[in-house]
């Protein structure tokens, strides 16, 4: 039988080839500003704000941001964070989020139920069986989080045409070396095809794949994320299908986090782990 246009998936050979790679073939295979650079186009900031220091970036002025050609719509702003920040960041994510919410742990009070956490939902928790938010299952978006993705979406706007968003809903999630996402599209949002959508990344890097919005659409195309990236999806690539096949151990993480810092029990988490937090404005 021939391959119809639905039956053909592109998306999965490439997820297989990546957890396939060994990690080196990763760092260069996946596109980055430095190793691929013709695939991102650099958008200049034009706007300057003053940046409360709890939110630990940098100042605007020295941020990077670039629109991928490779997918309408995905923005990139290379780690826009001090070091310090992204400390915190990780230990917000680990001793807040972690523990005042819903986490893929029932008990997660103690260290060690904490080392195995996959996922934390924030705002309106997310109903993983039923794919959908509740209005009635709501606890209150973190405050710092929520001014950092107002910061965030108030710079790339103005600096892009695209529209604002609310930061309604959070999953954070918890990888581990080896640990992976599969293919899916975010659609359970209301408003989702003009609603960004805004991703932040720390701890080790990761391959992310992003595709069309059929996985037969589009061969995907590889990104490399490392600790303090942030990638926002809006327009079309909002809703096409992503994946994350690889998580690679970053030999320059400990210099980045750990510099000035005294905080063991941080780093004894996150040397072999990433955290994503994937934040979504949920009603229109
Ligand atoms: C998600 C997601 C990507 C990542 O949580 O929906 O796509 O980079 N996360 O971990
Ligand atoms: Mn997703």
């Amino acid at each position: 039988m021939s391959a119809t246009s639905d039956s053909l998936d592109l998306f999965t050979p490439m997820f297989k080839h990546f957890r396939r790679l060994s990690a080196a073939d990763c760092f260069t295979q996946a596109y980055s500003v430095t190793s691929h650079p013709s695939f991102f186009d650099h958008c200049p900031i034009t706007t300057s704000i003053d940046l409360d220091e709890s939110l630990g970036l940098k100042p605007i002025s020295s941020w990077s941001l670039y629109s991928c050609l490779f997918s309408n719509g995905l923005y990139f702003l290379s780690n826009p964070f001090t070091s310090v920040g992204q400390h915190q960041w990780i230990h917000r994510a680990l001793n807040d989020y972690a523990r005042q919410t819903k986490t893929s742990v029932g008990d997660n009070s103690n260290n060690e139920q904490l080392a195995r956490i996959r996922w934390a939902t924030l705002g309106y928790h997310y109903d993983w069986t039923n794919k959908i938010y509740k209005d009635d299952d709501h606890t209150k978006m973190p405050n710092e989080l929520a001014k950092l993705c107002q910061i965030i979406m108030h710079v790339i706007s103005s600096s892009t045409n695209c529209p604002m968003m609310q930061a309604e809903a959070a999953i954070v999630n918890y990888y581990h070396l080896n640990s992976t996402l599969c293919a899916h599209t975010d659609h359970s949002e209301y408003d989702a095809l003009t609603k960004p959508l805004i991703s932040y990344s720390f701890g080790n890097a990761a391959v992310f794949l992003i595709g069309g919005q059929t996985k037969a659409e589009c061969k995907p195309s590889p990104i490399l994320l490392q600790s303090g990236d942030i990638i926002l999806m809006t327009g079309s690539s909002r809703l096409c299908f992503h994946a994350v096949p690889r998580i690679l151990s970053d030999p320059l993480l400990k210099e980045i986090l750990c510099e000035h810092l005294d905080d063991e029990c941080c780093w004894s988490y996150i040397h072999d782990k990433r955290i994503n937090i994937n934040v979504r404005q949920v009603y229109s």
